[in-house]
């Protein structure tokens, strides 16, 4: 059957082969085959309880729609691009297993509230994937910061080294970044979890439908408030390209650090073989190429978020076929945020860390300042004039190419007669570390907490990730 066979009368000659291409989305909305299946089950029992349809008739409506995903499962199923998307095809080959009953399945329904409810509830299942993949991350930045309590490297500001921090705490900040995607995810499901359908094309239908019933049997928690706006707003892709974005822009941050550690002159991380590449003619280099590649892939799902925006800004009310552009760009961001989060947390389990090449780094970068500062202070010196005396300290230790820690008491002595010799032990990097005990800074203990408190939130997510609300 041909497209214009489904429209009835109106349209006599078949389209043209290539507007048929230009118009298909079967392509993309192939992919949520099995949630449309699942949709129109629902409707046609709910048909059948309120006798718009006879149970008989949704009984073989329903084991019919079973009948077509054993042949998409299998791979028997043809797709045909004539019958343009996922939901022509479904209902066509419907009607050829269970014969005329089948077309009875579209009554009180319009493709419009049926493609927003079966692409929500494959956008919702998508999102419960990145959910657990982000968990298993969260968990193995968790497991690294705790075998690396005791590692010190420099903590950078404007990436200049600023005050020395542990790994631990390094890592945490990560692992947070994560938490609140997770919890991001949870906030939106909230919203995407409603359905459509019943809205029909845009108006509401005559037919006594019970949308709550089909909510229900869909798995949904709420049902739509207003026909135009449940058939015509995306803000339910974009809420989700929003977290993919912000998943993205996080790893791409963390790849990043990992592209700068990675450096020689760096030489904090020794990238796993498998994330890292040789170069063809210098033999001496090892290419961070996966977090390379990360970091760009988030370029392209930031635009999805923002090609989408641009498709609705000026949609008018209702359906306009505009929204049919609402899958390719969450496709394309499904697959990339996925993929992006479990290979970083293969990635980071991987990764070796070079204990030696950080504590050089904090020796050579003058992290000891700030301590020499609240030093003086703690000897009555205002803090403006106790930065001033610490300044000149570092520029004579530069001088001489030496360490704050170093350099002879008399000569820091000359810049204030306040030092004595209990300042090497205020120098000390770890010692530097250690006394910022305060809520979620460097300190062991605050550190020990903090990994405390992650865990306790990991637990309370269930083991697969797969917990919670949804
Ligand atoms: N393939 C269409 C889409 O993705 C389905 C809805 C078509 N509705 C319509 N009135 N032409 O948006």
């Amino acid at each position: 059957m041909s497209t214009s066979g489904m429209w009835g009368g109106r349209f006599k000659g078949s389209i043209q082969g290539m507007v048929l291409e230009y118009t298909e989305s079967i392509e993309a909305d192939r992919h949520f085959a099995r949630q449309d299946i699942r949709c129109s089950k629902a409707h046609a029992a709910m048909l059948g309880r309120q006798q718009i349809i006879t149970d008989q008739e949704a009984q073989s409506i329903i084991s019919g729609l079973d009948a077509v995903e054993r042949e998409i499962e299998d791979g028997s199923f043809s797709w045909s691009r004539d019958l343009e998307d996922v939901h022509m095809n479904i209902e066509h080959r419907l009607t050829e297993i269970v014969g005329p009953v089948g077309k009875k399945l579209h009554t009180g329904r319009s493709r419009n509230d049926q493609v927003a409810t079966a692409f929500r509830l494959f956008v919702s299942e998508r999102m419960q994937e990145w959910r657990r993949n982000l968990l298993r991350l969260i968990r193995v930045l968790g497991d690294k910061a705790e075998g690396h309590r005791e590692v010190i490297l420099p903590g950078y500001t404007h990436l200049q080294p600023a005050q020395p921090v542990s790994l631990a705490q390094h890592l945490l900040a990560y692992a947070q970044m994560f938490r609140r995607d997770v919890e991001r995810i949870a906030d939106c499901q909230d919203r995407v979890r409603v359905s459509p359908l019943g809205a029909a094309a845009l108006a509401g239908t005559t037919y006594d439908l019970d949308p709550e019933y089909t909510a229900r049997e869909i798995g949904f928690d709420r049902v739509f408030a207003n026909s135009m706006d449940a058939v015509s707003d995306r803000d339910f892709v974009l809420e989700p390209l929003f977290a993919a974005g912000m998943i993205m822009t996080h790893l791409s941050r963390l790849c990043e650090e990992l592209i700068i550690w990675a450096n020689p002159n760096f030489g904090f991380v020794r990238l796993p073989d498998g994330f890292a590449t040789g170069s063809s003619i210098m033999p001496q280099k090892k290419n961070p190429d996966v977090a390379e590649l990360m970091r760009g892939k988030s370029g392209r799902v930031i635009g999805d978020l923002i090609s989408l925006l641009t498709t609705m800004k000026a949609l008018p009310l209702a359906y306009n076929r505009d929204l049919q552009e609402d899958k390719p760009g969450f496709l394309d961001a499904d697959y990339t945020v996925s993929l992006s989060v479990a290979v970083m947390a293969e990635m980071i389990e991987a990764t070796g860390f070079d204990e030696q090449r950080m504590y050089a780094a904090v020796r050579a970068g003058f992290l000891n300042a700030t301590e020499l500062a609240d030093y003086l202070v703690g000897k009555g010196l205002p803090f403006r004039q106790a930065h001033h005396v610490t300044g000149r300290i570092v520029a004579r230790a530069e001088e001489q190419n030496i360490g704050l820690e170093d350099m002879p008491l008399e000569q820091m002595q000359e810049h204030s007669p306040l030092i004595d010799d209990e300042v090497y032990a205020v120098l000390d990097y770890e010692t530097a570390v250690a006394r910022r005990e305060s809520r979620g800074g460097t300190g062991p203990r605050a550190v020990s907490t903090q990994l405390q408190e992650l865990r306790a939130w990991l637990d309370g997510q269930g083991d697969n990730g797969g917990g919670g609300s949804v």
